[in-house]
């Protein structure tokens, strides 16, 4: 839906040159919410500007809903700019103009009559909330509800494509959650594709199906998150489940263990404990949902070097865990108390797990680090 190819803005000044975006590749397919993170000056603004192409690119092309932007003639483009609807951190609310009238300000750009537009107003209003606000002034609105005009005003002339640029990071916590439930609610209903900026992590954790992660105007890691979850190197993963870096004892393997969904009702650490007859520490355990499934990490210790503890490990995999080893013996003090993965990937053992030993009770993974704890 949107894709971006070696796309790079060098911005120029007098006395220097930024590179805001360096070959930056993005993928976001349609009907999907996809979340770029990253610190300030990461070039977040930038990539989403250039999106829509308010920001020209130095070079790289950057097509939307199949139609290359950075070829269209000027009418063309701003043709095509209609379809792509823009929300902004701090509303961009005209302070002289009631409700009704913010919203209808892209009807009266594109030359929507005034009949038209007043039916169009109020559908609008009326899908994000507001159907009681329609003249009212924004300073008589919270921050929630001026949010919920932006929202309004974007969807104006049916845009295929919603880009917010930190829609939520002047309101609290509470609005936040409201307005990103109506976002979902709206790509649902509407089967917009929303691209959105962020610097909270509860805001990709609770709305987006992928996520980029964007430093010095490049992007470092991107996937869906689910998928990042897994990969044991992912910063945004680690992000969003921090565990505590807590330094194990000498001889002991630790593991750094990822679950999805089903798997999250399994209690393994206490089967684990049980049928192989090892000690178990738990070291930190952090479990989300996200995009409605349940995943999360945990870093457990187990007693003895990894050659000792191969045959517990096999038996997780085969849960379909994903285990990464971290560390295989207590050498915590030799890498400055740094955790690395030292193996990891696919199950390697030849005998499968005894089926009889799997668990007959469900409970979850955090039950169960409960009851070992
Ligand atoms: N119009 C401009 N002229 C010159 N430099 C610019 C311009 N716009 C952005 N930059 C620079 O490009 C880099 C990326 O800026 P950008 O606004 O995209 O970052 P961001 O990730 O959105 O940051 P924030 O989280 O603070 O909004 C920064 O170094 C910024 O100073
Ligand atoms: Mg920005």
């Amino acid at each position: 839906m949107i894709r971006t190819t070696g796309l790079t803005k060098v911005f120029r000044t007098r006395d220097r040159e930024v590179t805001a975006l360096d070959d930056v590749d993005l993928r976001v397919a349609e009907g999907e919410i996809f979340g770029v993170l990253g610190r300030s000056g990461a070039g977040k603004s930038t990539l989403i500007r250039c999106v829509n192409l308010l920001e020209r690119p130095t070079s790289g092309t950057v097509e939307v809903g199949g139609r290359e932007l950075t070829g269209l003639s000027a009418s063309a483009l701003r043709a095509e700019r209609r379809r792509i609807g823009m929300v902004f951190q701090h509303f961009n609310l005209l302070s002289s103009r009631d409700v009704a009238g913010n919203v209808a300000v892209p009807l009266e750009v594109a030359g929507v009559g005034r009949r038209e537009r007043k039916r169009k107003v109020a559908e609008l209003l009326d899908l994000v909330g507001l159907a009681g606000h329609a003249n009212a002034y924004p300073a008589q609105l919270s921050g929630g509800q001026k949010q919920r005009v932006g929202i309004a005003r974007a969807l104006g002339n049916d845009p295929r494509v919603l880009l917010c640029d930190e829609a939520t990071s002047a309101l609290d916590p509470e609005t936040t959650r409201s307005i990103l439930a109506l976002l979902k609610d709206l790509r649902a209903e509407l089967g917009l594709t929303i691209l959105l900026i962020t610097h909270e992590m509860d805001v990709v954790k609770s709305i987006c199906d992928s996520a980029a992660l964007m430093e010095d105007g490049r992007v470092v890691e991107s996937g869906s998150v689910t998928d990042l979850l897994t990969r044991p190197d992912s910063r945004l993963a680690r992000d969003m489940f921090p565990l505590a870096a807590t330094a194990p004892g000498r001889g002991s393997t630790v593991l750094e263990i990822t679950f999805r969904g089903a798997e999250t009702a399994q209690p393994f650490v206490s089967t684990l404990a049980r049928t192989y007859n090892v000690d178990v520490n738990i070291l930190g355990a952090a479990v989300e949902t996200v995009g409605g499934r349940q995943v999360g990490r945990m870093r457990l210790a187990l007693d003895g070097v990894f050659e000792d503890n191969v045959v517990p490990i096999g038996y997780l995999r085969e849960q379909g865990l994903q285990v990464d080893v971290v560390q295989d013996t207590g050498s915590a003090a030799a890498n400055g108390g740094r955790l690395h993965v030292v193996e990891g990937g696919a199950p390697d053992l030849d005998e499968p797990a005894d089926p009889l030993t799997t668990p007959a009770t469900p409970a979850t993974a955090v039950d169960a680090a409960r009851k070992e704890a």
